[in-house]
Parts: structure tokens; sequence; C-alpha cells
């Protein structure tokens, strides 16, 4: 138990550390050695080049923990290892996409996409969750999807979190994500026409018009893809069980998002990009962050952050 609280200590702790100034490092070492080591005399005076010695100190003494948190991410990967392999078959396969960058994401974007994009209001800016990320944010400790039937991406990008979400948790009976970059939405509905093609023992294909394509598995589940304004997209708002919205909005067009937002179900789970809480309306805001949220430490792992970005969880009062 002692390892624990120390290693989760120094874990959550590490990034304020190292950005610290001396005396607030020394101040930080100097509690954990009275709370933990009672019988050690901390040293007086500290130098900055002390502080790895006396780190090396605590990271020896942790090493229970250590292997433990190598045991625990190997397990991770090895329960992610299968749902790679279908997102590889369905992004890399098909068209090099990689699951961990963003850049054809960024590339595919036209200038007059982004032109029509900024006339009505949207703004196209990029970047995905990872597979841990997604890992992390579906998990029972936050967005909880192993009790969802209905998933939504609003601002899905090129649908891989939609994707991971469909095929990590079976009882999502079933996903959306809409799309307003043609060109993302593209390689979204070709990723799920290489599932089809690749798979199909496994998944059909429904293409209903140009902006929309569901791929539908063997167990009647469906995941679709849109192409249009997510402000369209009601029904996926009130029916979602947990929504993603990992979207970036103009201040002006805040309160209309939240506004959207309030037709979530009670209960309903929803990721921001956005922190809400600073967008005030007349109304009291109608969703409560998630306890496990509200340290800037809860951190998910993204494209231009692998050691995670902070979103805002929350659940619909
Ligand atoms: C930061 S990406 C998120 C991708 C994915 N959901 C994820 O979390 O990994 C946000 C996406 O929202 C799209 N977007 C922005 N405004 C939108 C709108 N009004 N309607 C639909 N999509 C929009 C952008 O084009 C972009 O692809």
């Amino acid at each position: 138990m002692l390892w624990v609280q120390i290693g989760l200590c120094l874990n959550m702790s590490c990034s304020n550390f190292l950005e610290g100034n001396l005396e607030n490092q020394i101040d930080f070492l100097q509690k954990i050695f009275k709370e933990h080591f009672p019988r050690i005399p901390f040293p007086s005076q500290v130098r900055e080049q002390d502080l790895v010695s006396i780190l090396g100190y605590l990271v020896r003494h942790l090493d229970p923990l250590m292997s433990l948190s190598k045991q625990v991410s190997a397990m991770q990967n090895e329960q992610l290892e299968e749902i790679r392999k279908l997102l590889q078959t369905a992004y890399v396969s098909g068209h090099g996409i990689e699951l961990e960058s963003a850049s054809q994401g960024h590339a595919c974007i036209s200038s007059e996409e982004r032109n029509e994009a900024k006339s009505r209001g949207a703004d196209l800016l990029f970047g995905e969750l990872i597979v841990e990320g997604v890992d992390r944010a579906l998990d029972v400790l936050h967005l909880c999807a192993a009790d969802a039937k209905v998933f939504c991406d609003l601002g899905m990008g090129l649908g891989k979190f939609a994707m991971q979400a469909f095929f990590q948790f079976p009882n999502i009976e079933k996903a959306i994500g809409i799309e307003m970059a043609r060109s993302r939405f593209k390689l979204g509905v070709d990723a799920l026409r290489r599932l089809a093609q690749d798979l199909p023992d496994e998944f059909t294909l429904e293409i209903n018009d140009e902006d929309s394509v569901i791929l539908w598995d063997r167990k009647g589940r469906s995941l679709e893809f849109r192409c249009g304004d997510l402000f369209d997209c009601t029904d996926g708002v009130e029916q979602a069980d947990v929504l993603i919205c990992e979207t970036h909005f103009s201040s002006e067009i805040m309160s209309k998002l939240i506004s959207f937002l309030e037709k979530m179900k009670p209960s309903s789970r929803v990721l921001t990009f956005e922190n809400l809480s600073n967008h005030v309306k007349e109304t009291p805001l109608q969703f409560e962050q998630l306890a496990v949220n509200v340290e800037w430490e809860d951190r998910f792992p993204t494209t231009w952050n692998k050691t995670g970005h902070h979103f805002f969880l929350w659940k619909k009062k």
C-alpha cells in the first residue's frame, strides 16, 4: 500500500514537479520523506543536482510498483491488440493512415473546405485521441461505455474514435459519427468499405446516399458515418448514452453548443474539448463534471500529446 501511495503521489504530481521551482521541488520531496520514511532524515541542504539522487532513492524503493505498472500496461496492450488489428485493417492497410498520427486528417483539407466551414461558423481544427486515449476515456471510471447502447461522436474526423467504441463495446448497438469536412468523412467511409470488403462474413455496407454510410455487423449492430453539420445530429444527441464532442468552437458558438447538448438524456455522459462551465448562460449548467475528471492530471493520450491532454467529462443532470 505504501508503494501504491507514493507511486500515485509521484505520478500524479510528476508534471507539476518537473515544472516547479527548486524550493517547491524540495518541499514536495521533504513531505514524501516525512510521511513515508520518517526514520530517514531529509538532508538540510539540497542543491538542484541532488534532486536526481533523492528521486533515485524513491524510484529504487518504488521498484515493486514499477514492475506492477509494467505488467498492467502489458495487460492493457494485450486487451487492445484485437481492436488495433481491426483499426489497422480499416485505416492502415487501405490508405496507409497512421493510427497515432493526424497528418492525413490535416493534409486532406482544401482551402475551399476550410473557407466554407468558416462561413458556416465552424472550425476544422484537427487532432485525435489515440487508441489508449479512447480506451481510457470510455473506461468504467470515465464515460463508462460498457453500459451504453447508443454512442455518438460530434465532429468524428476520420471516425477512428467511433469505430473503436463500436468494436470495443459489443453492448453498443448503434454508433454514429458526424463530420463536416467531406474529405475527412470520405477517408472514414473508405475505412468502412475496407472492413466490409476484407471481412465479408462479418460486415455489410449500406450506402444510403453521399452523406450517410452504415456498416452493419452480423448481430444487427450499426456504425454510421454522416457528412454534415453536427448541429443537425439531433437524433444522435437525444439518443446517446455516451457522446463525444472533441471539437473546438469559437466562444460565440459555445452557448448554442451547450443548449444543443442539453437535449441529452439524464445520466448520459459527454466528453467536450471546451470547458462548458467557462461559458455561463442565463440558466444553470445542466451538466456536472465527473469527479474523476476534476484534476488536471486526468489526461487522455492524443495525436498531439502522447502523455495526454485534459478533456472535460460531464454527466447530464
Ligand atoms: C479535433 S477533431 C476530433 C476527431 C475525433 N472525434 C477524435 O476525438 O479523435 C474535431 C472534428 O470536428 C469537425 N467539426 C468541426 N465543426 C464541426 C461541425 N459544426 N459539424 C461537424 N463536424 C465539425 C472538424 O472538421 C474535425 O474533424
